[in-house]
């Protein structure tokens, strides 16, 4: 889970790079690394902790002007956060220098290989041993670098998109990709590899979206693309014209403007999905959904949990439904019925335990929708049916406002396929709820700082408002650290309340009327036992004296306006306690691994 950017021609390298890495560190941040060269001249920097760190240690202009770069940040699998397994990573006759994003599963027998041919090794990564095969090839049977790549890639199981620099060849970069993202962007005078677009957004309008399997090299001016020993012809595709903005455009975090981005982004889909008051979505896929005989939800994270809003939609509509964490379902996969559909949830489209799973639906030939935020991600290339969240970057490790185009769109979706209505007028009004929640903003900060004084927290709720407690859980613990947890409010007096304490405080949500009564008996025995609760309340549920009041919305839409309020209480508490709130410890955006 890492990010790789690299380059060949007339650039400014020191630029591209750590700026690169920067609009990268979204996908791990715990090491980086950059390596250019012209051949006479050749600077290796790698440095642990954020891109800040390396720009330190990068002199200002090079000694020579290089002729090609690559640059990494990483996000650590194997091997721990030292310098020496920072990429790039070098072969042992360091020659071969490369930058690696994935896994490479057999990465102990090829070390045992190498090691059997003398080739030692001083670090611990499993990237290290790729640029060894290679200088290995290339030392012993290969007869240029193409072949090498060609011989060492195809020994490789696992995932990798590699970016490679031969110290004889100053004026190549050479790639090689298999299930990890890998794009060549197209420039004026020079040319560019990146993990994703971002990087390339400014400097080139076209683009190569590398298909698993290819391999080859760019110049200054020429894109090289093999597969199976064949050179492809080369389809340059136009830069999205998908919101790329990465800047915090005045906000002093990331995660502050997407939350705040939530009412454009739900706009946006609406944009997207109805025309002249109709929804577009393929009167196919609408079949589908309607014809299906259970619709089987799975993704991990902040998107599951908005699976299970639109389960519970699902279920109150008598259709079929269940949501499942990927990591599970790809172990233990559980269809009861003969034509299934399937919806893919995933921000990313990256995620590894996702893809685990897609094989599984292909090969039975079941029905497979796939929606994601990232429309050239390996999911969503791989989707029978694709709907886009169009909610723009995310750079925040902790999802916000997709979390919301989440919901928004299954929203849309359900509607559209089941309740035949036109509910998106519901979610204009449910927009103009969220815009008095931002407005309101410094009305969460107190509330923020009581929570920071607590090491343990409970997120209560019942039916819809246990999966947005269980989502105010997630955020919660991944940007504080606060040990919260998720607790269905009536299993409380059935053993969790043993932990209540005038140490150990609750987050309650009521949205609902049939359950707002015993919420709030379930309160007083809290608060008999020292608890505090604090309570966030649709405004026709509320008492004076609850903490947050939020407007009333449609059963199925509250979750947005409640999962709104979770997430300003997990920033501020963030604020206070002082912690790095966009790049929490050990997370990374995309979880390309299993
Ligand atoms: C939490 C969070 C994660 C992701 C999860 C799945 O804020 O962002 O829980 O939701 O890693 O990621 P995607 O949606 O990219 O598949």
């Amino acid at each position: 889970m890492c990010g790789i950017v690299g380059a060949c021609g007339a650039l400014d390298f020191r630029d591209y790079l750590l700026n690169g890495l920067r609009k990268l560190e979204y996908r791990g941040y715990d090491s980086c690394g950059l390596f250019v060269t012209d051949g006479s001249f050749s600077l290796l920097e790698r440095s642990v902790g954020v891109v800040d760190n390396l720009d330190k240690q990068v002199p200002t202009t090079f000694e020579h002007t290089p002729s090609v770069g690559i640059a990494h940040t990483r996000w650590a699998t194997h091997g721990g956060v030292t310098i020496s397994n920072c990429h790039p990573v070098y072969s042992f006759d360091r020659k071969v220098i490369l930058v690696h994003n994935g896994v490479i599963e057999n990465f102990v027998q090829i070390r045992e290989f190498l090691a059997a041919n003398k080739i030692s090794f001083y670090g611990n990564t499993d990237s290290e041993i790729v640029a060894n095969l290679i200088a290995y090839y290339l030392s012993t049977s290969a007869k240029d670098m193409l072949e090498a790549i060609e011989m060492a890639t195809s020994k490789l199981n696992g995932s990798y998109s590699l970016a490679i620099v031969h110290l004889a060849e100053p004026h190549r970069l050479y790639f090689a990709k298999n299930l990890s993202p890998l794009l060549i962007g197209k420039g004026q005078g020079a040319n560019y590899l990146a993990s994703d677009q971002i990087p390339m957004a400014e400097i080139s309008r076209e683009f190569v979206d590398l298909k698993d399997g290819r391999f080859g090299y760019i110049t200054k001016d020429e894109i090289h693309v093999y597969f199976q020993g064949q050179e492809e012809k080369v389809k340059l595709v136009e830069r999205s014209s998908e919101n790329l903005d990465v800047s915090l455009n005045g906000y002093p975090h990331f995660m502050l403007k997407e939350i705040e981005e939530t009412p454009s982004c739900i706009e946006r889909l609406i944009k997207n999905y109805v025309f002249h008051d109709e929804y577009t979505f393929d009167p196919k896929l609408l079949k589908i959904i309607e014809r299906a005989s259970e619709i089987i939800f799975l993704a991990c994270g902040t998107s599951y949990h908005a699976s299970l809003i639109a389960v519970d939609l699902l279920r109150s509509k008598g259709k079929l439904a269940s949501a499942y964490i990927a990591s599970e379902f790809a172990y233990h996969p559980v269809v009861m019925t003969k034509n299934p559909l399937f919806i893919i949830i995933s921000q990313s489209g990256e995620t590894a335990d996702l893809l685990k799973c897609v094989p599984f639906i292909q090969d039975n030939a079941y029905h497979l929708l796939t929606i994601t935020n990232n429309r050239y991600s390996s999911l969503a290339r791989k989707a029978e049916y694709y709907l886009n969240l169009y909610s723009g970057v995310e750079v925040s490790v902790a999802s916000t406002k997709v979390y919301q185009s989440e919901l928004a769109l299954l929203f849309m979706l359900l509607d559209a396929a089941f309740i035949k209505g036109h509910h998106f007028n519901e979610l204009r009004e449910q927009v103009k709820c969220l815009e008095k929640i931002i407005a309101h903003k410094e009305k969460f900060i107190p509330v923020a700082e009581e929570i920071a004084k607590y090491d343990n927290l409970f997120f209560l709720g019942r039916g819809i408002d246990y999966s947005t407690a269980l989502e105010g859980a997630l955020k919660m613990k991944e940007v504080t650290y606060i040990n919260a947890s998720a607790v269905q409010a009536g299993e409380l007096k059935h053993g969790p309340i043993a932990l209540i304490s005038n140490e150990f405080p609750s987050i309650a949500f009521i949205s609902e009327e049939k359950t707002a009564h015993q919420m709030r008996n379930g309160f007083q025995e809290i608060k008999a036992r020292g608890g505090r609760v604090f309570v966030v309340s649709s405004k026709s549920l509320s008492l004076e004296d609850d903490d947050i009041i939020v407007c009333d919305s449609p059963l199925y839409l509250s979750p947005m306006s409640k999962v709104m309020v979770a997430q300003y209480l997990t920033y501020y508490t963030a604020i206070k306690k002082g912690l790095n709130v966009d790049k929490p410890r050990n997370l990374a955006k995309s979880v390309t691994v299993e």
